[in-house]
């Protein structure tokens, strides 16, 4: 059953007409029928045709003015809104309910002035809340971003069944080297510079795909102007979205350096999560975290993107020494708000044989089948849970 478009208005029949190849007499008949609203019995007697084929040219082009509504409706489509979706709950179940298509009630809600991409819908349809992206943000190198990246990927979809989306703009390729060791992730022919660079419009068909890091396309980058940003932001905002329906979580891991890469990645990303060390410098460092000049987590939230939420900084390699226990507790109480609360006081993650080993292995740590595994995962899991909670993917 298809819903019964019975007007159209001449500025979109003349357009619509314009790019059919039809004869005058049947664009004729359509626009007595669409644009004048006469009755069909009447129409097929004016232009001496049979009442059923008059009918079929009018299914014909409504079915052609669906179409044009519909690229035109994307091509200005406005940032897509859940809330506009939620508030015509009802006229989209009735549709759902009487078998129309997400095409078509698509169709139905841009006539009526709602602002939503088809993926929205879709997602919204089958009650998934969209894709969120997560990247790994810290500006010091070697404090956990990449394994934290790996092994969230791994627990997000062994353990919590998520389709994820791992991306790895870091050249030095940590990431990708334990995920394609791994063998567990499908690695996608088309690489993480690409998603910057060019309109990528999908991926491997996979629930869970690696975009692994090409070295020299993205050192590259590490020197590319400001000019640049705009474009790779938009690039990569424009594939987020092109992939939306097809994973429920995007982990983003990037290089240490202030770059674009990691730019973009903040500018189009839902959360951000900082693994850092104890130690005095990189205690320093999350002023410049919050408020470096173009790449700190607050101006990017004050600026550009509004939706960046920083689940919080995550203490790795914390060893069980006077020192750094202090360093704990001076973090906490310096910044209590930034970090991140679990059931069990604040989460950290001690320093473990078990991630090396797992990484290098490119397997999950609670996977290593030693005791040290074990230990680490059993701290590790509920730091998981409540990013995963955070995200809204639990
Ligand atoms: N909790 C931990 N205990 C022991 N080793 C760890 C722990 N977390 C990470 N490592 C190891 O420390 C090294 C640095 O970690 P990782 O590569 O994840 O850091 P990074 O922040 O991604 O670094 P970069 O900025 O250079 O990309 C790796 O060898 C990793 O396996
Ligand atoms: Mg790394």
């Amino acid at each position: 059953m298809r819903p019964t478009l019975t007007r159209i208005d001449e500025a979109r029949f003349q357009r619509v007409a314009s790019r059919c190849q039809w004869s005058e007499r049947s664009l004729g008949v359509v626009h007595a029928l669409l644009v004048e609203g006469r009755q069909l019995a009447e129409v097929a007697a004016a232009f001496d045709m049979r009442p059923q084929n008059a009918n079929t040219l009018r299914s014909r082009f409504i079915k052609k003015v669906e179409k044009d509504r519909l690229a035109e409706f994307i091509r200005s489509e406005p940032p897509s809104s859940i809330l506009a979706l939620r508030e015509r709950d009802t006229e989209i179940r009735t549709l759902q309910a009487k078998g129309y298509s997400v095409e078509q009630i698509l169709t139905y809600l841009m006539e009526g002035g709602a602002a939503v991409s088809e993926s929205t819908l879709r997602n919204y349809l089958e009650g998934r809340p969209g894709m969120k992206t997560i990247v790994m943000a810290n500006q010091k190198g070697g404090v956990g971003k990449s394994a934290v990246a790996v092994q969230l990927a791994y627990y997000l979809q062994l353990i919590v069944g998520k389709r994820v989306l791992v991306i790895d703009f870091d050249h030095q390729r940590n990431s990708s080297k334990a995920l394609r060791t791994g063998g567990i992730a499908t690695v996608s022919q088309i690489p993480a510079s690409r998603v910057l660079t060019a309109k990528v419009k999908g991926v491997e068909d996979e629930p869970f795909v690696l975009l692994a890091a090409d070295n020299a396309e993205l050192l590259g980058m590490e020197v590319q102007g400001k000019q640049a940003h705009n474009l790779f932001a938009s690039n990569l905002q424009a594939f987020l979205k092109a992939v939306d329906a097809d994973f429920d979580v995007c982990i983003i891991d990037t290089n240490p350096n202030p770059d674009i890469r990691q730019l973009a990645s903040l500018v189009v990303a839902d959360f951000v999560l900082s693994p850092i060390q104890l130690n005095q410098e990189a205690i320093d460092g999350i002023g410049d975290l919050l408020n470096h000049d173009s790449i700190g987590i607050r101006k990017i939230q004050a600026t550009i993107n509004p939706k960046l939420k920083l689940i919080g900084i995550l203490p790795n390699l914390v060893e069980p020494t006077p020192f750094q226990r202090e360093n704990l507790k001076d973090l906490a109480a310096a910044f209590a708000s930034l970090m991140i609360a679990t059931g069990n006081g604040y989460a950290a993650i001690k320093k473990s044989t078990a991630i090396p080993e797992a990484q290098a292995a490119g397997i999950p740590v609670w996977k290593l089948g030693k005791t040290s595994g074990r230990e680490a995962w059993a701290q590790i899991k509920p730091t998981f849970e409540k990013i995963a909670s955070t995200m809204g993917v639990l």
